[in-house]
């Protein structure tokens, strides 16, 4: 086995080589590749293989990919520029001769009214069209999304939002890459597979600011606004008005439902049950 990993000096791809490492993935079958040589250089000290990759730049692929059996394929990090980049990585995986394909994508990414949905769904249909096998690992929200919802409330005693009594059935990044390395440790038995990714419990923002009133220690209160006004609130605080509009516009996501309630998914993957977000959150404190 062996397995190229993009993304891999990002958060979720490190947490994924080291339960690969854990479950005893030997380190000389794992291709790290990413851009940030620095990470690249931490990861190489655990014995890992590494490669610099850039998927703005198409040749930089086919030497990380060579002989790999296996790419699990970390969705990029900007919107809107994600599709040429996996379309980048599925033509290269194509061209290495790699036999299966793991995409990470978006809760019901194909039927869902999620702004940040169509790079994924159009990612989906790029895999189904490469005729490459694939397994595709809709996650969930992290919880780590909430840390700055944990320093307005340990800095103020309240944190703003404008997604109502809307639940979030989000995990740790730590359970969506275990999950990953399960699946990684047998892709075929996960060939084709489409997994709803969530958390064990959801929750809502409210619920959130009680769980924050435990883990600090002081009273949090959860602010609910409008879109309009939660927009107001982040340009004033220093976002771009297109980054704010993005942020308040998935609140209304989750307002309108769009994640949904526990799929049960990813304890079925990683076997054990997902990690309560108050523990993230002591953590992130
Ligand atoms: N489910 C959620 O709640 C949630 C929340 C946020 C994001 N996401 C999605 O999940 C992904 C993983 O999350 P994360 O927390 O691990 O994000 P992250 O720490 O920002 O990692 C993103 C990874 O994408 C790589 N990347 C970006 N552009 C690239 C390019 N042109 N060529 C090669 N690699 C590139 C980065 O490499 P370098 O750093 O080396 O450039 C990094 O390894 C994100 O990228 C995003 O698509 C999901």
């Amino acid at each position: 086995m062996s397995v190229v990993i993009v993304g891999a000096t990002g958060h979720l791809g490190r947490l994924t080589v080291e339960e690969l490492l854990e479950r005893g993935t030997p380190a000389e079958a794992i291709v790290a590749a990413g851009r940030d040589a620095e990470r690249l250089a931490a990861l190489a000290e655990r014995g890992v293989r590494t490669a610099r990759i850039d998927l703005d730049d198409p040749a930089t692929l086919a030497p990380a990919f060579a002989g790999a059996d296996t790419l699990l394929l970390i969705s990029t990090s900007e919107p809107g520029r994600r599709l040429p980049q996996h379309r980048a990585a599925v033509e290269a995986a194509a061209a290495a001769g790699i036999g299966h394909i793991v995409y990470t994508s978006a809760p019901r990414a194909d039927d869902t009214v999620l702004v940040l949905a169509p790079d994924h769904k159009a990612t989906e249909e790029l895999l189904a069209a490469s005729g490459i096998t694939h397994t595709i690992l809709r996650n969930n929200w992290y919880h780590e999304n909430y840390v700055s919802a944990l320093h307005q409330a340990r800095d103020l005693g309240v944190f703003i939002g404008s997604a109502g009594q809307g639940r979030v059935p989000s995990a740790a990044r730590a359970d969506f890459a275990a999950a990953a390395a399960a699946v990684l440790a047998d892709p075929a038995a996960h060939a084709g597979a489409v997994y709803e990714l969530t958390g064990d419990t959801a929750w809502t923002y409210p619920e959130l600011a009680q769980t924050l009133t435990e883990v600090l220690g002081r009273e949090v209160v959860y602010k609910d606004l409008s879109t309009a006004e939660h927009i107001a609130a982040l340009v004033e605080a220093g976002l771009d008005e297109g980054t704010a509009g993005f942020v308040a516009a998935l609140d209304g996501n989750i307002r309108d439902g769009a994640l949904e309630e526990p799929t049960g998914g990813l304890r079925r993957l990683t076997g054990r049950p997902s990690t309560p977000i108050a523990d993230t959150l002591r953590d992130l404190v």
